[in-house]
């Protein structure tokens, strides 16, 4: 048995991508040597915005056929999907009444998804760090692999187990709940495996490549097919000069950049490393080699998410399980805050 545990999510909220892959799902598999690991189709998350049913359920089997295809084992790892075990709400219910709605407004991420419409926007969009919390802490994860992009949420998850421990500080102590330091929830650090990856989008060298931006159509999906893949790199906006042969005359080309970071997070190498190879070179030569590592990577992936999806039977049999192992888990957590709070 390992003395870590790691809880990751993804929402089931469109096409699975390229980012999502190099940035999230690609660094969970490993985790399984060393780590206790509960991986989640956060569905929950998902309906914060507007989800049409059959495709918020195509999504979650797709997210979950992601996972096993890019090697998640479900026998080893907690696979499921957050809607199935009822604790998630009923904790981030507590959560909701711990942390300040000022916290919540302060959250970067709320801001840049609600825009100028904040007050036409869901409560749970505003809510989301709250089940965030509770995803995270039901299962007193000690470890949660995130992108820069869900740091604030982490720090948040911090901040409502510190305020829900000091709140409850007594009844954790009369009901014998506290750990040697008479905390109930640990304080979960973040996991940051080797440099940041951060895929931009094809289109826009600024902008993150994302599953929830419809009108970008140059996304690498895990679902594409050899040609597909190809055509979009080949597509992929670019600056004139030829790709340098240091890593610092990247500065200022950011698409140049970003196709690099591609090719090297593909190949687990570094861009300096890429450069030494491809360096002096043009777009003609480097765009096919992208392309064809890129498919020899997800081939196998998609070839696999598939396979696996033409059998919804069993990739739902699959979340059932992991949602019965996740439930034993959540339970006993949820019994011990219900005595805390005093339900
Ligand atoms: P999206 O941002 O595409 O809607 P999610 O918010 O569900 O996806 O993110 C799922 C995981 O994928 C998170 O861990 C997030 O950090 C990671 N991720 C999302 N987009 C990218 C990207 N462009 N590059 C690297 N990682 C990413
Ligand atoms: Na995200």
């Amino acid at each position: 048995a390992f003395t870590q545990r790691v809880f990751s999510g993804i929402q089931p909220s469109g096409d699975l991508h390229l980012g999502n892959y190099l940035g999230a799902i690609r660094r969970f598999v490993p985790l399984q040597d060393t780590h206790e690991t509960i991986y989640c189709v956060v569905d929950m998350h998902a309906v914060t915005v507007w989800q049409e049913p059959d495709a918020l359920r195509r999504a979650t089997r797709e997210v979950a056929a992601a996972f096993i295809a890019a090697g998640i084992d479900p026998a080893r790892s907690i696979v499921f999907n957050q809607s199935q075990v009822g604790q998630h709400a009923e904790l981030a219910w507590v959560f909701n009444c711990v942390a300040r709605i000022g916290w919540m407004n302060r959250m970067t991420q709320f801001k840049d998804k609600a825009g100028r419409n904040s007050e036409n926007v869901s409560l749970g969009l505003l809510a989301y760090p709250s089940l965030m919390a509770a995803d995270i802490l039901l299962y007193k994860a000690t470890h949660v692999p995130v992108g820069d992009d869900q740091k604030q949420h982490l720090e948040l998850t911090r901040d409502i187990a510190a305020k829900f421990n000091n709140d409850y500080a007594a009844a954790i102590a009369a009901e014998g709940l506290g750990a040697m330091d008479g905390a109930f929830f640990p304080m979960t650090d973040p996991l940051i495996a080797g440099p940041a990856t951060r895929i931009m989008s094809l289109r826009d060298g600024t902008k993150k490549m994302s599953k929830s931006d419809p009108s970008d159509q140059s996304r690498i999906s895990l679902l594409d097919d050899a040609d597909a893949i190809a055509r979009k790199i080949k597509r992929a906006t670019t600056d004139p000069a030829e790709l340098p042969h240091a890593v610092e005359e990247l500065a200022g080309r950011p698409e140049a950049d970003n196709l690099v970071g591609i090719y090297a997070a593909l190949s687990d190498r570094d861009k300096q490393d890429v450069l030494a190879e491809f360096g002096g070179q043009g777009w003609g030569v480097f765009k096919p080699a992208l392309a064809e590592l890129a498919v020899s990577v997800l081939a196998p992936i998609s070839g696999e998410m598939r396979r696996l999806l033409d059998d919804p039977a069993t990739i739902d049999a699959v979340l059932r399980e992991g949602a019965g192992r996740a439930r034993a888990i959540a339970e006993t957590t949820m019994d011990e805050v219900r005595r805390i709070v005093g339900f």
